[in-house]
């Protein structure tokens, strides 16, 4: 029976990875490390909370005597590391805690783990694993033409994509030092249900349907490789369980889009739907995002060959599947945005 550490499994990817890996009948434990940030959510994971197998603690892992108890009391075969501030425009206007929690962090996990796991003579515990979930974004930005592939040098742009790059850099450097088990991940964009609607798709959708504005930076030709949030999740469990150690996968579905198509795509979609408002005179162009990467688009042939994962949601049923998914959680998405969830979560647990 395997224990899973997993960090941030309160926020978008984090809790549908739970959500899948519950799914199964297997025996497992899984422990869920979240601050509960503006972004993380325990709604998200209200189908699963009495599952004997799944254990919420409140906590950040920046706190290394947190994460130390946690070793301590547990014994952790599996880390995956999906903490993070995420969001781009919010690491242009304040940098630091992005710095702090996706550098800072990710080090007092990778260190906790090590102590952890590290027998007398420095080799590490059989069937140990530390996976770092990153981001296509580490990168930087492409062209008119070509991939990223797992040999692109690293040039990211934002701080956000800095802080992430960053924390790739000291996993490389625990694998390449102490022969630290571990994986990188870097996907493209994810969309689908429970991703908090200050990132593109969830936005459009909200201000579709309330008939708001809709803010495209720059001409709105941007583009973005897109990939459902379950193919992502999928990814994640086979490099998790199937990768050799030390191996970096790129994830992606070869789904490049630019933002003005997607943004048209979920207007008319929300107005199959009856939001008479939902059209394109809603689109508003406004100064473009500082620093702005021109392109994504992932090379997911190391992943599709070395162990045969593919993507399964095809884009046009995975955003008509998305769009009913947030017009059927309307509450949600108001609570999450209005903040009423957040004073809920900050009554029960404090804030941290
Ligand atoms: P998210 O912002 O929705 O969720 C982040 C979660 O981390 C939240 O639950 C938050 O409470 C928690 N968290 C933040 N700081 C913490 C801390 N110091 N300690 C403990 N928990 C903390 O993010 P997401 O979109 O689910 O992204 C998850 C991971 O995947 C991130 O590492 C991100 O870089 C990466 N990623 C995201 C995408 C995407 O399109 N969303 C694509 C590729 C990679
Ligand atoms: O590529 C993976 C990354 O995708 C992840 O690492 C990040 O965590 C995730 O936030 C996402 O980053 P992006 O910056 O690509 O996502 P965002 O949804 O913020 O923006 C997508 C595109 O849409 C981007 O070109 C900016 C544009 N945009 C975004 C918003 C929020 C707009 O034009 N208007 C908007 O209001």
């Amino acid at each position: 029976m395997k224990t899973y550490l997993v960090t941030g499994g309160a926020g978008f990817i984090g809790s549908n990875y739970i959500l899948r890996l519950l799914e199964s009948s297997e025996s497992m434990k899984i422990i869920n490390l979240d601050a509960l940030t503006y972004a993380g959510n325990l709604e998200n994971l209200q189908s699963i909370e009495q599952d004997s197998r799944y254990q919420f603690i409140h906590g950040n892992i920046c706190d290394g005597t947190l994460l130390e108890n946690i070793f301590s009391q547990n014994k952790i075969d599996y880390i995956i590391n999906f903490a993070a501030e995420s969001h781009v425009d919010r690491s242009i206007a304040e940098p630091r805690i992005f710095l702090d929690t996706n550098v800072g962090g990710a080090f007092q996990l990778l260190n906790a783990a090590k102590q952890a796991w590290e027998e007398p003579g420095g080799k590490f515990r059989t069937g140990v694993k530390f996976l770092q979930i990153s981001t296509d974004e580490v990168y930087g930005s492409l062209g008119e033409t070509g991939l990223f592939t797992e040999a692109t040098p690293l040039d990211p742009h934002s701080p956000y994509s800095a802080a992430k790059a960053s924390a790739d850099l000291f996993v490389k450097a625990y694998v390449d030092t102490y022969g630290f088990p571990a994986n990188i991940t870097r996907c493209s964009n994810n969309y689908g249900p429970w991703q908090f609607p200050e990132k593109l798709i969830p936005l459009v959708i909200n201000n579709a349907m309330n008939g708001r504005n809709i803010p495209v930076y720059g001409d709105g030709k941007n583009v973005r490789d897109w990939l459902h949030v379950s193919d992502h999740c999928r990814a994640i469990q086979t490099v998790l369980t199937q990768a050799k150690p030390s191996e970096v996968y790129n994830i992606g579905g070869n789904n490049e889009r630019r933002n003005i198509e997607i943004i048209n795509l979920i207007l008319d979609a929300v107005q199959r739907r009856g939001y008479e408002k939902s059209t394109s005179r809603l689109i508003t162009y406004v100064t473009d995002r500082k620093g702005h990467d021109r392109r994504y688009g992932i090379d997911p042939t190391k992943i599709k060959t070395d162990l045969g994962w593919e993507p399964q949601v095809s884009f046009v049923e995975g955003i008509k599947d998305t769009v009913d998914w947030y017009l059927d959680h309307m509450d949600w998405m108001k609570k999450v945005t209005d903040g009423s969830y957040m004073t809920y979560y900050q009554q029960m647990y404090g804030n941290r």
